[in-house]
């Protein structure tokens, strides 16, 4: 079954993906065309994969690891349902998944 994600791009357009079981949300972006830099493939030593999670679907992520954690400090426009992507594998419970893709010039965006 595919698994559909919604991106909010920075500049406030929406941009629907369709994405299989255990893909990974960084590269799912990467794929529609977001800005996401995924500087470190993964390896959480960069922050340039960060996304704000929409409030109702924050809840139903695997919570962050303490790694996860102390990199998001450094992401530019953190938010209290900020995520990096590249830690979020999809599960068909992911269906619908809303992020949002920061901009740093625009840190004070809604969702
Ligand atoms: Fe670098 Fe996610 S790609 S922390």
């Amino acid at each position: 079954m595919s698994i559909g994600v919604t991106f909010i791009d920075p500049w406030g357009d929406r941009v629907e993906a369709s994405a299989e079981e255990g893909d990974n949300l960084l590269r799912v972006g990467q794929a529609a065309g977001l800005p996401l830099e995924g500087t470190c493939e993964g390896q959480m030593a960069c922050s340039t994969c960060h996304v704000i999670v929409a409030a109702d679907w924050f809840g139903k992520l695997p919570e962050a690891s303490e790694e996860e954690e102390d990199m998001l400090d450094f992401a530019a426009g953190a938010r209290a349902t900020s995520r990096l992507s590249c830690q979020i594998d999809l599960t068909p419970e992911l269906d619908g998944l809303t992020v949002s893709v920061p901009s740093e010039s625009n840190d004070a965006r809604k969702m």
